[in-house]
Parts: structure tokens; sequence; C-alpha cells
């Protein structure tokens, strides 16, 4: 048992106690962020003339040496620690001597913690922008080759109207697009320093913490010490925004495994991204999409449980603040693979393109353009509607989609109805005589891939 504060006691600590307190287990992940943070609170020291540039040197260096030897393997994070900033502390003393026991000088754990999982947040937020960019790229690709690809749009899970892959695939684009401006948010307003806060209320040294939060690429110091060590905000704001893509995915995902079942065949997942059954031989299981809807649950719960760990805590720092790795870790893990794997799947996925135009043309999608067709004829929309509403039911009778009706089978229910109906109610028109801003004609896809276009060559939304 290797503690920072055994001075004022007198007996061991429990073995029991010992266990429960630590976090070695899991907060050992944020070794390169301890030691970068230590390495900008000793140069600062040293500027102020708190360490002298020889101190300053030996701990940097011990510092880089300890990092060197966890990174190859030749030092291993044992649990014989009570957390990552003790392992640091006790390697580096190991290591150089008194020179590292100046360290600590004008901190605490407590806004050491608190920077170094602002660290590693700042860094993951990063990452899963990355990870959603390359999903949007995907995407893009998708809607690039299917702005000619009919499918039925539903609502209520029931055949609606016709549109196009590539609209449909615009939604999903829109979506992803949102999650990356939430990430980009946070990042604003989460790049401050917590350093120097000590344990809540600043030190009696002459710190610049001004020049800390600089050399680790903050935009400032956070302004309250009480705040700086308590706040966990943009934990439960990146949590928040990790279970919005979660959610996104999951309804991704449902649509695939509909799509890729017996019943739609509109897509075929890759051999690659499916699995087989022990029983069954015939089977392909779409276990990834499956997997990823599933997971969405476990994020939403750290979400959940940060968000109750942190609703009683007083200010400042207390242990219970300890409870904000764990799952939060989870969380990550989870959407970084979960978006890496949905993407691969996604990327190889085959659009079956003939029972997607097949699906459309037989449920009726093109009866409001029949009824349009009717009121651009002069007759009511609500009656028209009517008229439509008898056409269906006797096609539904006859086993006919509205294509298929005769001339004469269209008169007889109204006398309005001209040969140029059959060119007015196809899949085609259907589609590219919407145009509106948003709509799956053809021209405004275009339009709108253009401009998707230019907004993935912009640049990326969660940097500065
Ligand atoms: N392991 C602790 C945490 O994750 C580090 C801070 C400990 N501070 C303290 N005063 N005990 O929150």
């Amino acid at each position: 048992m290797a503690q920072l504060w055994g001075g004022r006691f007198t007996k061991e600590t429990d073995r029991l106690v010992y266990q429960f307190n630590a976090s070695i287990s899991f907060d050992q992940r944020l070794y390169r962020q301890d030691a970068e943070g230590s390495m900008a609170h000793v140069r600062m020291l040293k500027k102020q003339g708190i360490l002298t540039e020889e101190e300053q040197n030996q701990i940097l260096q011990g510092l880089q040496e300890i990092l060197a030897d966890v990174e190859s393997g030749k030092l291993t994070i044992t649990d014989e620690y009570e957390d990552i900033h003790s392992f640091m502390e006790a390697n580096l003393i190991d290591r150089i001597g008194d020179a590292g026991k100046k360290l600590h000088t004008g901190r605490s754990r407590n806004d050491q913690v608190a920077l170094d999982m602002r660290l590693y947040t700042r860094a993951e937020v990063q990452k899963t922008d990355g990870l959603l960019q390359d999903l949007l790229k995907v995407l893009l690709g998708i809607m690039e080759k299917h702005t000619e690809t009919i499918m039925p749009g539903f609502t209520h899970l029931q055949k609606a109207q016709p549109i196009t892959l590539a609209h449909h695939m615009g939604a999903y684009f829109e979506m992803f697009r949102r999650d990356r401006l939430r990430l980009g948010d946070i990042y604003e307003r989460m790049n401050y320093c917590p350093l120097g806060a000590g344990a809540l209320a600043g030190t009696t040294y002459p710190l610049d913490r001004e020049y800390t939060a600089e050399l680790l690429d903050f935009y400032g110091p956070v302004e309250n010490s009480m705040d700086a060590v308590s706040d966990r905000d943009y934990l439960i704001e990146y949590l928040s925004a990790l279970s919005t893509i979660m959610m996104h995915l999951s309804r991704f995902c449902e649509e695939i495994i509909l799509w890729n079942s017996n019943e739609y065949q509109f897509v075929e997942i890759d051999d690659a991204y499916s699995t087989g059954s022990s029983i069954m031989p015939q089977k392909k299981n779409p276990d990834i999409a499956e997997l990823v809807r599933g997971k969405t649950g476990r994020v939403y719960g750290a979400l959940m449980a940060l968000l109750t760990t942190l609703k009683g805590i007083p200010l400042a720092y207390n242990k219970d603040m300890q409870e904000d790795k764990e799952m939060a870790f989870d969380a990550m893990d989870t959407v970084n693979k979960s978006l890496v794997l949905f993407t691969g799947m996604l990327d190889t996925i085959t659009f079956c393109k003939e029972r997607m135009s097949d699906s459309a043309r037989h449920g009726f999608t093109n009866a409001t353009d029949a009824a349009d067709y009717l009121v651009n004829h002069g007759v009511p929309f609500r009656d028209a509607h009517g008229i439509v509403g008898q056409l269906v039911l006797y096609s539904i009778r006859q086993k006919k989609a509205l294509d298929d009706l005769s001339l004469e089978e269209y008169q007889a229910i109204s006398p309005v109805f001209e040969a140029d109906i059959y060119e007015a109610i196809s899949m085609e028109t259907c589609v590219n005589k919407r145009l509106t801003v948003g709509a799956p004609g053809k021209a405004t896809m275009e339009e709108a891939i253009r401009a998707y276009r230019a907004y993935l060559e912009g640049g990326c939304s969660a940097e500065k």
C-alpha cells in the first residue's frame, strides 16, 4: 500500500478500505495526462522562481523517462499504488530523489485529477468528432451514388411516399452533423484549465495560472477555484452528446436490421460484418447492428449515473467524484467502437435497388400524386383525396398497382383522368417534382450534396 498521506495516521489502512478507496485500476489510463499536467506545473513553478532550473530539469527528465517506460512496457502500473497520481510521484522520487518531492508544491490531487480528466475528455471529444467525420464521408458517398435510387419513404412504418436513398441518407447526415456541432460547442465551453485551484482555495505561492493554461493549450484558467475542482459539467455534456450519437446510431441500426430482413431485402450486410447461427445453417445475422443498438443503453446509463452522483455533492471536492471515471470511460470506448464498426458496416453494405423501387411501386406511394393530378385539373383537394381513395380500394381488390389500371378503369371513377396520368404518377415524376428545399427531387438533392461536400472539406468542428 503506497500512500501519499501517512503522516497524521497511527494505524495502517484496513485492507478492504484501501481497496474500496483506490482508483488505480481505472485511472491508470490517465498516466499520459497526469505526466503532461505535471510537466506544465513544474515549468510554471520554475518560471515563478519556486523551483530552480536544475530541479525543473531533473523533474522533467524523470517524468519523461517514466512516460517512456510505461509506454514501452518496461514499467507496469500496479495496484500497490492508490491512484495514478501516487504512482507517478512515487516513481519520480525513486528515480530522482529529493527534487521529486517538490513536484506537488502548490498543487492538490483535487486540481490534478480535475485537470487529468479534462485533458483526457478533451482528446476524446476530438476523437469522436473525427469518427463522426468518417461516418459522414461514407454517408455522402452513398448519397452521391443514389440520387436516382427510388425507395418508399415510411410513416408509421407504412409506405407513404416515394423518396430516394440519397434523401434517406441525407436525414442521417443532418443528425450526425448536429452531433459534431454539439461536440464543437462542448469543446469551446470546456477548454479552460483547472490546474492551480489547489485543494479548493488556490495557494499562497505566486502561481501563474495563465501560463500553465497556455502550456496545456487551454484558452485560459477556470475562473473560480472551487468550481475548478468540483465541476464535471463538461463530462455530463459529453456523455449527453454521446447518448444522442448512440440514439442516432441505434435508429439507423434498427432500419438496417429491418432492411436486411427476409421480408424487406432492401440491403445485404457484407459477410465481414455478419454472423452465423450455431444451429440454423441458412442464417446470416445482423449482430453488429443489433449490438450497437443494444449498447445504447449502457451509454445512457453512464449519463444517468454521473448526473445522479453529482446531484448531492456539496462544494468543493468530495470522493464521490472519483465515480466520474469508470462508466464515463466505458461510454467513451463503447461509442468509439460503435462508430468504427457502424461506419465499416455501412461502407460495405449492398443496396438492392430493384427491391427498393419495386417496394415503392407496389405500395400506393404515388396516391398523393394522383390526388395532386386531379387538383391540377381543377378538382378541390378534399374531393380528389376521396376519388383516389376509391381508386386505391379498387386496385387492392384487383391486386394491382395504380400504374397498372387501364385508362377506362381510371375514368370509371373520375372522368377528369387522361392518358397523362401515368406519367404524372410514375415514381420518377413523384420524386423529381419535389423540389422544395429539403425535398428528394434530384436537383434539390444535388444541391444538398454540394453543400455537404463543402462542409466536409471545411475541416474539423471540435478543434479550435
Ligand atoms: N482518485 C481521486 C479521484 O479520482 C483523485 C483525487 C483524490 N483527492 C482526494 N482529496 N482524495 O477523484
